[in-house]
């Protein structure tokens, strides 16, 4: 299935986007926001940017985003990046947090627990792999990622079973990952698969996630304008209370749009089921 961009005409809208004006896509994907926005109004310019290498390359072979300037890299770094390419004073920054289907299903990497993959799931070029930790890490230390970042209530019995499993054999792909965390039928946290909540919580560990979140939140109200916009969505609590706090916190210098964050409707849901968890957070520079 193609990636389908979420909560996509409530990011428009709430983008407010005027002809000419400068906007940063941090997390250009396979570009669906990016579309959207360019279309929004007549000369818009737009500065795209992924950690993901594939994501760039690819877009930088499509004719319609020729007038995009597309940059591979982690939006921890936006500051250096939007000075680099002339981007201060932008108009609207868009964050839509996590990764694509299309990373999802033909990357590779194994981020998903429904293929048998290399355990992977680095979004960049960064150092650690989830093979790394669940081979090398302490149990305790798994248990921990497992707890905070997964908010696994199981995280004791997993991380115990991956430690007993490895004294056998290397974890060396997601399938094998799946079978250890069948194997402790833990049942299903209602409607999710069982393996989702340790997947996420190694894919939030290996790409040091939330800290590039709160690294770059400060950075995007630095370069928008007065009256510029900050759209950011979430696909989990963790990161949902971390934009949540930041906008809080930033009352002299940021106007909450959302007061509470915005939701994909039952049609969304139904035909893209990525966006049950979506929240959408806007604030705007004062
Ligand atoms: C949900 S997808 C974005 C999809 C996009 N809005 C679209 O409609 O096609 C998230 C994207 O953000 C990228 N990403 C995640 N964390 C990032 C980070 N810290 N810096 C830069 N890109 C990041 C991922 O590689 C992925 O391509």
């Amino acid at each position: 299935m193609p990636h389908l961009p979420v909560l996509l005409r409530d990011t428009i809208n709430l983008l407010v986007l005027k002809p000419g004006s400068r906007n940063i896509d941090c997390t250009f994907g396979d570009g669906g926001h990016s579309r959207a926005i360019l279309q929004s109004a007549p000369n818009v310019q737009l500065l795209g940017i992924d950690a993901d290498a594939e994501n760039i390359i690819r877009a930088k072979k499509q004719k319609e985003f020729k007038k995009v300037i597309l940059v591979n890299d982690n939006f921890r770094n936006l500051n250096k990046i939007a000075l680099k390419n002339n981007f201060t004073d932008v108009d609207a920054i868009l964050m839509d947090l996590g990764w694509s289907s299309t990373q999802f299903e033909k990357s590779g990497r194994g981020f998903s627990f429904l293929r048998d993959e290399p355990l992977d799931m680095r979004l960049g070029v960064g150092e650690l792999t989830a093979d790394e930790i669940l081979n090398k890490w302490p149990e305790e230390e798994i248990g921990k990622i497992l707890r905070e970042y997964g908010e696994e209530r199981n995280w004791k019995k997993i991380a115990k079973a991956i430690v007993d499993y490895r004294r056998g054999k290397l974890i060396a792909t997601s399938g094998q990952l799946v079978e250890i965390l069948f194997t402790l039928r833990l049942g299903q946290h209602g409607k999710i698969h069982p393996a989702t909540k340790t997947f996420q919580a190694l894919r939030i560990a290996v790409n040091y996630e939330l800290n590039a979140l709160k690294q770059a939140l400060p950075q995007a109200v630095e370069i928008l304008k007065s009256g510029g916009r900050l759209t950011v969505i979430s696909f989990h609590s963790l990161e949902d209370r971390i934009v949540k706090r930041f906008f809080q916190n930033q009352i002299k210098h940021l106007k909450i749009i959302t007061k509470r964050p915005i939701v994909a409707d039952r049609a969304e849901i139904l035909a893209n089921p990525r966006s049950r968890s979506a929240k959408l957070r806007v604030a705007e520079k004062i």
